[in-house]
């Protein structure tokens, strides 16, 4: 595979220009601060293939969906976070010839992204076809601590040429490339360009949306300011300023661009020309260098209390704080109206919107790297849709308050367009049901349950009990045409997982009355009644419907089936693919891969993997052997969960692998799908494969574990974790695991099984081991009495 990138630790460095993959580049140096974001784009004009997006956060249009044969209970729209006006353009035309990539000889050329400080930095070296030539470099961010905020410094020195224009504006003629109709989503609502300062107002068509604009730039010659005049171009959609400079070889020409981006989201429409100008005016007060030095110190804190660092393997290392650096970039957790689209700021596919993903993945990375009240607004952002959840649920038949949360959504409605996934794939209530779990778990916040908790707990499990059915043939209840996580098999039934999932939530709904009993009776009486429940039935029915649910299983072999009829297939194995057929979804029919035993991600695995203390590792390593071989990781959240397995089974080179295939995804475009954006929700997958998996990081019991192992080659693995409150630097080596108090109470954990407490005084240092601790008998006793399996 050719390397499309160098560079250390902290740095991803593109050497030379290419063309052919710029689209892959784009996507790998994109940049976001929560609010907003985009992808690397080049700043001035650029004739050749390439993707433009600025994202900002929660701005959508619902486009119609595309079907055939339209059938009741089709979600409407595919709800799509829309490109908006770019900010950064900044054209440059030499003795009369405009700068394009595409037509120019470039002599060099490098693009650096600095994760440490979020700065993107792109020098060259380019000669024009008329003999001019110059070098420019170019420096931008996205501001963390200034939401609203772009910044760019664009410089040119002049080695030959005698003069240069510059047209600095707003390009608010955008469009989507993955438009279902190729419509046009934004109305034009205002533009002004006047004295280096712009804005362009647009509005989304239906969802009434205005998004502002606007730029101020600053342009000196050799350090002087240029006062002379401009030319300004006032289009129904873009503005440019527009300057001509009289130069000699060596003179540099350096412009500040500062860009601000407000939407109606957060500012009254009316509003929205008046805080862009403020934003630029605040940002003019301070300076460049003031609003870089405050933008990396706001990053310096994000690191400071996630940052993991692994000794002596560069590519895992490298590949971590890039998955680390995109989830940053991504979710800041100030806003419970946002979540993590599976691309985030880095493309438009998958629309910019909520998967599963989130639950099932994300949240453990913000609950163990992040203040608590980041994971909060994630459980907040679904609690604020459940009264959406309950009319999806009845629109596709169920009642009483049940909720069926969607696969994919913006506004809590759903909105994807595949009917296998979306109808089908309802194991993601599960994964927002056990969402409100490991949040209580990890910050014992009990009383969340009676701000949310409770009530998103209850619908779920009412919305299972309708689901089941039960099986006169069987004497069980059974769960019918679903599609499990592995999405290379549809409307199965029983599908193991999603089985497991609804269980577990029938049995945790009951249990968290309790608890919310425990917080405040009165207060749980009432809310209760507010949604009519019926203590007297719905309790027992929950208990008598997880107890007689049916678990497909293979006694013989020792494995969980996948689905009732999974051995029926033709078992082969990955090994037994021609390399040439993969990956099999663009090679192969969609009907052979549904009937092949190929799996596209963790599905028993995902189970055993969610519930891993309730089944021992004689089990694990079956169901492991069985179903490893045969998934072909097509999804990129499939690999973390095969690594967090290996570990416990002690295979740690296979874990290594899948940490690897996970943390380099993107970074070595091994699907060859990067130029549609990165893969930013598995990028929690990553960090969960080297913080659970090789930290062992959990908590269980109510107790904080950690029981970190190297993988081969490994001199280190150090990571931070936020318990409860307190804040915890964790460092191994071969030797010792040495446990650091940083902030907050004095806690308990357990390393390596051993039970260790620490506060702020001298950190604690353990012997090291070779394999995982089994967090043993006692925890798994628990679970399993709490879960009944
Ligand atoms: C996976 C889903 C996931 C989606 C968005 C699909 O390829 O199969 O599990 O939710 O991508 O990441």
């Amino acid at each position: 595979m050719r390397q499309l990138t160098s560079g250390d630790e902290w740095t991803i460095v593109q050497e030379g220009f290419d063309p052919e993959a710029n689209r892959v580049y784009e996507s790998l140096f994109s940049l976001g601060n929560g609010n907003f974001g985009g992808r690397g784009t080049h700043e001035e004009y650029y004739s050749g293939d390439s993707l433009p997006g600025n994202y900002l956060a929660g701005i959508y249009y619902p486009d119609p969906t595309r079907v055939g044969w339209w059938k009741n209970g089709y979600p409407e729209y595919f709800a799509k976070v829309l490109n908006a006006a770019d900010w950064t353009p900044i054209d440059v035309v030499v003795d009369g010839e405009r700068l394009d990539l595409a037509s120019a000889v470039i002599d060099s050329y490098e693009r650096r992204l600095h994760m440490r400080t979020a700065e993107l930095e792109r020098t060259f070296r380019a000669t024009l076809t008329n003999g001019s030539r110059v070098q420019v470099s170019a420096r931008r961010f996205l501001s963390m601590s200034r939401p609203d905020l772009g910044v760019i410094r664009y410089r040119i020195v002049v080695e030959a040429g005698s003069s240069i224009e510059l047209s600095i504006g707003i390009d608010g003629d955008v469009t989507n490339e993955d438009s279902n109709y190729d419509a046009g989503f934004w109305d034009p609502v205002e533009t002004a360009m006047w004295d280096r300062r712009g804005h362009v107002v647009l509005r989304t068509k239906k969802t009434g949306f205005v998004a502002g604009t606007a730029i101020d730039a600053v342009v000196t010659l050799n350090g002087e300011p240029i006062t002379s005049p401009s030319t300004d171009i006032v289009d129904e959609r873009s503005v440019a300023t527009q300057v001509g400079i009289a130069v000699r070889p060596g003179d540099t020409i350096e412009i500040v661009k500062l860009g601000a981006n407000v939407s109606s989201r957060t500012v009254d429409d009316v509003d929205i020309v008046g805080r862009c100008h403020q934003v630029l005016d605040d940002a003019v007060a301070t300076g460049f260098d003031g609003l870089l030095a405050e933008h990396r110190a706001a990053w310096e804190h994000k690191w400071d209390i996630s940052d993991v660092v692994i000794g002596g393997d560069l590519a895992a290392q490298q590949g971590l704080r890039f998955s680390m650096f995109q989830l940053q970039c991504t979710f800041t957790g100030v806003d419970p109206d946002l979540n993590i689209g599976p691309k985030g700021f880095t493309g438009e596919k998958y629309g910019g919107v909520t998967y599963w993903d989130t639950e099932a993945f994300c949240l453990r990375f913000y609950l163990a790297a992040a203040e608590a009240s980041v994971s909060k607004n994630l459980l907040r952002y679904r609690y604020r849709q459940l009264g959406r959840a309950i009319e999806n649920a009845a629109k596709l038949g169920f009642s009483g308050g049940a909720a069926l949360y969607p696969m994919v959504t913006i506004n809590g409605e759903e909105c994807h367009n595949e009917w296998e996934i979306t109808f089908e794939e309802i194991h993601r209530n599960g994964a927002i049901a056990f969402a409100v779990y490991d949040y209580l778990r990890s910050t014992g916040d009990r009383g969340y349950l009676l701000e949310g908790g409770l009530e998103v707990l209850v619908a779920i499990a009412r919305f299972w009990a309708q689901r089941a059915s039960f099986s006169e043939l069987k004497q069980q209840y059974v769960i019918l045409g679903v599609t499990g996580p592995n999405e290379y098999e549809n409307n199965v039934d029983n599908n193991w997982y999603t089985n497991l999932m609804a269980q577990w939530t029938l049995r945790y709904a009951n249990e968290a009355i309790d608890l919310a009993r425990e917080t405040d009776g009165a207060e749980t009486d009432r809310l209760l009644s507010s949604i009519d429940f019926d203590e007297s039935t719905e309790r027992d029915q929950w208990k008598q419907i997880a107890e007689g649910l049916h678990f497909p299983e293979d006694a013989d072999r020792g494995i969980f089936l996948q689905q009732g009829n999974y051995l029926d297939k033709e078992l082969r194995t990955v090994d037994d693919l021609d390399p040439a057929e993969r990956p099999i979804v663009h090679h192969w029919s969609w009907d052979r891969i549904l009937r092949s035993c190929f799996i596209k991600q963790a599905d028993v695995l995902q189970g055993l993997w969610v519930f891993e203390d309730r089944f021992d590792l004689d089990t694990l390593r079956v169901n492991f052997d069985f179903y490893e071989p045969r998934t072909v990781h097509e999804s990129s959240l499939s690999p973390s969960v095969h690594a967090v397995l290996a570990v416990r089974l002690g295979r740690l080179a296979k874990a290594h692998e899948m940490l690897l295939r996970s943390a380099r995804l993107d970074l070595d475009d091994v699907n060859a799908d990067t130029r549609d954006g990165c893969h930013v929700t598995s990028m929690a997958g990553t960090w969960i494969a080297a913080v659970q998996g090789f930290g062992g990081h959990r908590v269980v019991d109510e107790r904080l574990h950690v029981s970190p192992v190297l993988a081969p080659g490994w001199s280190t693995l150090a990571f931070q974790v936020h318990f409860r409150g307190t804040w915890l630097a964790i460092r191994a080596d071969a030797g010792q695991v040495v446990v650091e108090h940083r902030d907050g109470p004095e806690v308990e954990l357990l390393v390596h099984g051993s039970e260790v407490r620490v506060g702020p005084a001298v950190p604690v240092a353990v012997a090291s081991q070779p394999t995982v601790h089994d967090r043993g008998t006692r925890e798994r006793e628990h679970l399993q009495r709490q879960s009944g399996i």
